[in-house]
């Protein structure tokens, strides 16, 4: 075991423990095709909705974003992530442009073992100017291009309208399990979402019994689609019992875990569960996660149609903009969604 940066330790409570037992029956794999007549919408949507109650994460395949894309992405965050550092930091993430590269993440004050290049999804121009005073700290979102690898955005952009498509089906899929109309979630989104994606890169670490790749925390927004590669190395914590499980890498499947948005929505039916990366000595991982973010000026309470006087409303309504950039500002603690890391 080498030694690391004191910036990078774990308390000792969150410290991983690296000889988890393997277990049987993890987090769902749904097959999201419904061609060869086994299933209906109807129960596709209801595997979706256990995994949701159970979980707040399952895998998909069949869903489909095209493998060759993906590899194109995964081969091009490689190469990015192979640049010398001072090339990657051309792109760097600063007080004036929030998106970039980044060769320093922190989980609740603690560094994580890893670097990500950011990039917003949705044309930033389209997010309107607000006169609320409470949205004045937000900055214009600007996203930062490097020079290599070449066709680098090109790639980024295509990859991301996939997964975006892949993203409405799933809220599709949710609603019908909820019992909703499939579309009752799709305001919220549409052209003013703030989705963006994250290429992250976990090189080795000498220590791993000391440090995360990223540490425990919840998602933020409606749901994540991350590509993760076959090193493996995310954890989710089981609801019922607290205990870390494994999330083991499947080919070609993509990853989906709920955020708090969509616990809010449904008034905590639907679980927004904690997670957290381990890393390895021997072997660098990559992970690409789409982060499907409603608009800024989007309210988000329980909805009318899943609450009545014996389920009532569990939160206050939030504006998400508001929420995304004060949510790390003590002020803000008094909305009862917490964790969250992004
Ligand atoms: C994250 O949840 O932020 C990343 C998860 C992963 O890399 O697997
Ligand atoms: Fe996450």
């Amino acid at each position: 075991m080498g030694t690391i940066d004191p910036a990078f330790i774990q308390s000792l409570e969150q410290r991983p423990d690296l000889h988890l037992p393997t277990v049987a029956g993890g987090v769902p794999l749904i097959d999201l095709s419904l061609s060869g007549g086994g299933r209906t919408l109807e129960q596709l949507a209801s595997e979706v909705g256990d995994a949701c109650r159970t979980w707040g994460f399952f895998q998909v395949i069949n869903h489909g974003v095209p493998s060759e894309l993906r590899a194109r992405l995964e081969a091009a965050a490689k190469e990015f992530y192979d640049l010398p550092v001072e090339e990657k930091r051309k792109v760097k993430r600063d007080e004036v442009n929030p998106m970039g590269y980044h060769d320093s993440e922190h989980t609740k004050n603690v560094r994580d073992w890893k670097e990500v290049f950011d990039f917003v999804v949705k044309d930033p121009t389209l997010i309107p100017a607000s006169p609320d005073p409470d949205e004045k700290e937000l900055r214009e979102l600007i996203n930062q291009w490097p020079q290599q690898p070449r066709g680098f955005r090109d790639v980024c952009e295509e990859y991301a309208r996939e997964v975006e498509k892949l993203a409405y089906r799933l809220l599709e899929l949710i609603s019908i399990s909820l019992g909703l109309p499939p579309d009752r979630f799709h305001g919220y989104f549409n052209e003013q979402q703030t989705t963006f994606m994250r290429l992250n890169h976990y090189p080795p670490c000498p220590d791993p019994t000391l440090a995360l790749g990223v540490g425990p925390h919840k998602d933020g927004g409606a749901l994540t689609v991350l590509a993760q590669d076959s090193v493996g190395g995310l954890q989710v914590r089981r609801t019922s019992d607290g205990k870390w499980i494994p999330i083991e890498p499947v080919p070609g499947a993509y990853i989906i875990n709920l955020g708090n948005c969509m616990q809010v929505w449904t008034n905590d039916a639907y679980i927004s569960a904690e997670h957290r990366a381990v890393v390895n000595t021997q072997k660098e991982r990559f992970s690409i996660p789409f982060f499907f973010f409603p608009g800024h000026h989007v309210f988000v309470s329980p909805l009318d149609d899943l609450t009545d006087d014996r389920n009532p409303p569990r939160y206050q309504p939030f504006k998400w903009g508001t929420f995304f950039a004060t949510r790390n500002r003590s002020d803000y603690k008094k909305l009862q969604v917490e964790n969250i890391q992004i």
